[in-house]
């Protein structure tokens, strides 16, 4: 199991009796409005936490699959992920969705900088990238404020939703990233599985 803490938040693999928590925004229309899936049916919901326990097993595991946690609550309310997208180069990507009701107090871009430490210091990353909707400002916004560099715009390169659809592609080195000076106060990893 893997473990993330920050000031406010744990990330940690999802489990099956998750499927609750991310089923109910998994399901809502605004949440998914720029994400290639959703809104789920209850039986995707189930499938999604399946394929995301299975990749726990993973070995060398390049997919994880977060549950974002409220501590004080111990309340689930959103999920984010890095994936391991390209190994010889060692290159990943990040994702994150939040519950609608969670939305503007910074809970994102908090999960996002403990990705950015996950993935450049125990995943030993060279380059994470990510891609959002032009449209999806708070989304653009959170990739700005985790200091990643706008590269690009990539036309109409899928098919989603009934639509071809674009996407900006953000960016960050590792010799760009500032590791957060908090990371040992508030920021902490906690594996209690052997590492990948
Ligand atoms: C994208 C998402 C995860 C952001 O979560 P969040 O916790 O609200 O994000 P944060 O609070 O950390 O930051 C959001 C930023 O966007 C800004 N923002 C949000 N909507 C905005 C708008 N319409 N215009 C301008 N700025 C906007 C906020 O003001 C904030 O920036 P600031 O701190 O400079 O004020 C959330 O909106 C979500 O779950 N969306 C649906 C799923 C999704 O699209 N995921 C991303 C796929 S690429």
């Amino acid at each position: 199991m893997e473990i993330c803490q920050t000031e406010r938040l744990i990330l940690r693999d999802l489990e099956e009796a998750d499927w609750k928590p991310v089923h109910s925004y998994a399901s809502n229309p605004e949440v998914v409005r720029y994400v290639d899936w959703g809104p789920n049916a209850v039986g995707e919901t189930r499938n999604f936490i399946q394929r995301a326990i299975a990749t726990q097993k993973e070995r060398p595991r390049r997919n994880y699959h977060f549950a974002i946690v409220l501590n004080a609550q111990n309340r689930l309310i959103g999920a984010c992920g890095i994936y391991v997208s390209n190994p010889g180069n060692r290159e990943g990507w990040i994702g994150f969705v939040l519950n609608r009701h969670f939305w503007g107090q910074g809970y994102a871009t908090e999960a996002a900088k403990a990705l950015l430490v996950f993935g450049f210091k125990k995943l030993n990353l060279h380059r994470i990238f990510a891609t959002c909707d032009p449209a999806n400002i708070a989304s653009a916004r959170v990739l700005e404020k985790i200091d990643m560099q706008r590269e690009g715009r990539l036309r109409e390169h899928k098919w989603v939703k009934g639509k071809w659809r674009e996407s900006l592609l953000y960016a960050i080195l590792d010799h760009e990233w500032k590791e957060p000076k908090n990371i040992n106060k508030n920021f902490k990893m906690i594996a209690t599985s052997p590492p990948a």
